[in-house]
């Protein structure tokens, strides 16, 4: 797990870190209780926020309806959801629905498959979602600075029977870099940075808040939905005291399963559903520890056990299993193969690895970083968001099944992420993936060789790219295309 990073993030963002968590007091509930609708206003507008608890100052974010998270979005499998999206910052923007299998024209990607929404202006999304599970929502459009300030929510999609658990909760998490004052810290894109680890943060909030416990009852089952919408930072979950079941990533049920040494990595944009029977004690408080960072591991929360006797004496018997998904299955005996190969960044011999600047007229939107991109795939870099005129790296015919081979030839971890498709993992550095799992964001150590298969079902222009933001806007991305025209 270690770089040459962490090292070098600082000492003084782990205190505050650390101090944000002592001197909070505020215990969100985080239960997700709203009714399901198929109507949504989600109006992205500034506001104020208490992020590190009532001790500390007050910070300007952007939010959608004006909290932080945004608004929670409660929609049905198989059910059309309408969602108008009014803009009233000072700067375009979009909503890319990340994770949900939509038509491409309601996938938020600026000059891609929308015009930007401007100021002033709304856009409405429809889409039927085909499956249940934990996407969530952020814009497409001057995406590093407009996350990094706040915008962001969660997107539950609920299965079509209910399923058996004591209480469904969310835990929404995100990484802010605040100053002393409160303030969020300007200067997105620093060159350096991107070329880096991306801009990681200071303060990790859950549901909008440094949290410093959430109140459990001994005895319950509770499904736990963790979202990671960090710019940058990737975590790495430990709950003591407590066996946690993997059930489901990015939002794809899987067979249950316990995270490898007990740590559950969450990379930016992934989304990890558990299972989890609270066997701990009445009274007791067990640490939730994220220990991704070497030397910088910190309490994200702790589990709370309310006094009372327990719930139920034994662990409810239901089955960890969730309904699986309508995905349709890539026929392996007869996939079309190709290479995507992740090049760049620093400590890998040069800023670019691969063969430079070829993005021909794709290279406006460079933040200030000044010279070249700092990162490729398959030798090219775009830059930005997305626009008009992003000529594809691969074209797929329509229902063709395809393998991927992702190859990360950088000293760098990228969360790769896929538009319009959830991918079937096979393989990493030639071991078999086991229990089944598909990934519309998959995380890749340095060095890692992946390989997933999926069905070309989509048809529409794709983005592709890593979800460390400043690695996007600085050369992470490419477009695959899907032609509809068979
Ligand atoms: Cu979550 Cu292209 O994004
Ligand atoms: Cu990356």
């Amino acid at each position: 797990m270690t770089t040459e990073f962490h090292g070098r993030m600082s000492r003084r963002a782990l205190l505050q870190v650390c101090a944000g968590l002592l001197l909070t007091t505020a215990l969100p509930a985080g239960a997700v209780r709203a009714a399901p609708s198929t109507g949504y206003r989600i109006t992205a507008t500034p506001a104020r926020a208490r992020l590190a608890g009532l001790a500390r100052p007050e910070t300007d974010v952007w939010t959608y309806n004006g909290t932080v998270a945004g608004s929670l979005v409660r929609l049905r499998q198989g059910v059309p959801a309408r969602l108008v999206v009014k803009n009233r910052l000072s700067q375009e923007t979009t909503v890319h629905w990340h994770g949900i299998r939509l038509p491409n024209e309601m996938d938020g990607v600026p000059g891609l498959t929308q015009p930007p929404i401007k100021p002033g202006e709304s856009f409405v999304y429809e889409f039927t979602p085909p499956d249940a599970g934990t996407f969530w929502y952020h814009p497409h459009s001057n995406s590093l600075e407009q996350l990094g300030r706040g915008l962001a929510g969660a997107v539950i999609v609920e299965e079509r029977e209910a399923v058996a658990v004591d209480r469904d909760l969310l835990w929404f998490l995100a990484d802010w870099r605040l100053t002393e004052g409160g303030g969020i810290t300007a200067r997105f894109g620093n060159r350096m940075e991107a070329a880096m680890s991306g801009r990681v943060g200071n303060t990790v909030t859950l549901n909008g808040r440094v949290s410093e416990a959430e109140a459990v009852r001994a005895g319950e089952r509770v499904r736990l939905r963790l979202v990671n919408a960090s710019l940058a930072r990737v975590m790495a979950l430990r709950f003591d005291g407590h066996r946690p079941v993997i059930v489901a990533i990015d939002g794809q049920p899987c067979d249950p399963h316990e995270p490898a040494a007990g740590r559950i990595l969450l990379g930016p944009a992934m989304r990890v559903d558990l299972m989890i029977d609270m066997q701990g004690e009445p009274g007791r408080r067990y640490g939730v520890i994220d220990d991704f960072y070497d030397g910088l591991s910190y309490r994200l929360t702790e589990l709370a056990y309310e006094e009372g006797p327990p719930l139920r004496a034994h662990p409810l018997a239901a089955s960890l299993d969730l309904p699986r998904n309508p995905l349709p299955e890539p026929d392996l005996a007869t996939t079309e193969r190709h290479e995507l190969t992740l090049q760049g960044g620093m400590m890998s011999g040069m800023m670019m690895g691969g063969g430079g600047m070829q993005g021909g007229g794709m290279m406006h939107g460079m933040m200030g970083m000044g010279g070249g991109p700092a990162w490729s795939i398959n030798g090219l870099s775009m830059t930005g968001d997305g626009h008009a005129g992003m000529a594809p790296a691969l074209t797929f015919q329509r229902g063709r099944s395809i393998m991927l081979t992702m190859r990360n030839e950088t000293a760098w971890w990228h969360p790769m992420h896929f538009h319009g498709h959830s991918m079937r993992v096979l393989s990493r550095n030639g071991v078999a993936v086991p229990h089944r799992q598909w990934q519309d964001t998959l995380l890749m150590a340095p060095k890692d060789v992946v390989e997933v298969a999926f069905v070309a079902d989509n048809p529409g222009d794709w983005m592709l790219h890593c979800h460390v933001l400043d690695h996007q806007m600085s050369g992470m991305m490419t477009v695959l295309r899907v032609d509809g025209s068979n």
